[in-house]
């Protein structure tokens, strides 16, 4: 029997219980033992809960127990996880985590901690929920050398951005929805803002470059002043709005970024729709492949850390390598790279006249139906150029990246 503790009985830390509970049989065939949840670590308690009797509010009683060979951490945050991580791996016990900020923030370390004490720290579920995309680019890829990840990794915005497409609603009204059905937080600012993703990505990076990808060095922009008239251009281009995570080899550097883009319905993320997922892989040997399903959700998440379970307890006093060292990759400025942009201005304040003047030859969008204004898409530039060039323009409202 493999004894394993859960740290932070939440939403997620009860669905591992659970999906562990609920899947036994198959799990036992599988790891070739029984799991059994012998602790679950949380400051509550749960009276009434099936589960009462396994909670404890002291994680010695778990660190001191040479029984518990694995731990989930599911309780979100930097601290305490993280010195509870570290405390279990030099008791040579895996981790398996849902914890992105933890791991954006200390996964070089904690990998080191496990290598040096034999055990392992897998942390499928901190990107993508379900979507087993960690173990994909750390165990199936692995003779690709990939360039290029593009990603919809936060399924509260996806599931807005969804709704303001299909009715044309505000961003305020839609956050409100999300929030009544759960789906939102009730501070939907790390979603909304692009932070959530902003770790999802530097993950994702850190393990395409094999270095270490620092979040604070990813420019991020979330959608907070996308509206219903960004959504009337982008159907008169044939495109909707995501908000996307990129991280793109560009001459011998990477660049990463989250952002609102505009993306075509012949692009493999516009039909990625509502709280779903997606992760566009480009690599030099297979080229493109895509993985998608839910992102977030409680027995989605769980059953993440599970697989990871799975995987620590078949690999008992083993550490599987994970190609993520310290070294920190320094990142291209976004401003060096090239792409076209919609312009949206006011037609009482700037001209044809003017813009052909700024941007040269402009594509003008005619049948958007936004009156009052005028929208074009410029061609190719570098970004830098291109905000130099809109500083000085009359009138602007707004700007979107087109991803093209
Ligand atoms: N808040 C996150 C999302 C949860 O909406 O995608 C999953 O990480």
């Amino acid at each position: 029997m493999k004894q394993v503790a859960v740290f932070g009985y939440g939403t997620v830390g009860s669905g591992v219980v659970e999906v562990i509970d609920r899947n036994s049989a198959v799990i036992e065939k599988r790891v070739g033992e029984k799991l059994n949840v012998k602790y679950i670590l949380d400051l509550r308690d749960f009276p009434g809960d099936p589960n009462e009797s396994k909670v404890v509010h002291d994680i010695n009683v778990i660190l001191d127990d040479p029984e518990v060979e694995i731990v989930c951490e599911t309780m979100g945050g930097n601290e305490p996880a993280f010195t509870y991580s570290k405390n279990a791996l030099l008791k040579g016990k895996s981790v398996c985590t849902s914890n992105k900020e933890l791991v954006a923030n200390h996964g070089p370390e904690l990998l080191k901690l496990a290598k040096e004490n034999n055990c392992n720290y897998l942390f499928e579920a901190s990107v993508g929920g379900g979507i087993p995309v960690i173990r994909t680019i750390n165990e199936a890829l692995t003779a690709e050398i990939i360039d290029g990840i593009t990603g919809i990794l936060n399924g509260t915005t996806n599931y807005i951005l969804t709704k303001m497409d299909r009715e044309g609603a505000k961003f305020d009204d839609v956050l409100k929805q999300a929030q009544d059905l759960g789906y939102a937080e009730k501070n939907p600012e790390a979603d909304v803002e692009g932070y959530d993703a902003c770790r999802k990505i530097a993950i994702l990076s850190s393990l395409m470059t094999g270095h270490y990808v620092h979040f604070e060095d990813i420019y991020t922009e979330g959608i907070t002043k996308i509206t219903p008239e960004d959504f009337k251009y982008a159907k008169a281009l044939n495109c909707t709005i995501k908000l996307l995570a990129m991280s793109k080899e560009n001459n011998g550097s990477y660049y990463a970024m989250v952002a609102p883009f505009l993306i075509g319905k012949d692009t493999a993320l516009y039909n990625v729709n509502d709280v779903f997922n997606a992760v566009f892989v480009h690599s030099n040997m297979l080229d493109d492949s895509m993985y998608y399903g839910r992102g977030a959700g409680k027995l989605a998440t769980a059953s993440a850390v599970v697989g990871d379970v799975i995987e620590a307890a078949k690999n008992t006093g083993k550490n599987l390598p994970i190609f993520w060292d310290d070294t920190k990759v320094n990142l291209l400025g976004i401003g060096e790279v090239n792409r076209s942009f919609l312009v949206r201005v006011k037609e009482a304040e700037c001209d044809k006249k003017e813009i052909s003047a700024a941007f040269g030859e402009v594509t003008y969008v005619t049948d958007a139906g936004v009156a009052g204004e005028i929208g074009f898409v410029t061609p190719m530039m570098k970004e830098k150029d291109f905000e130099a060039k809109l500083n000085n323009l009359s009138g602007v409202i707004g700007r979107i990246r087109l991803d093209k």
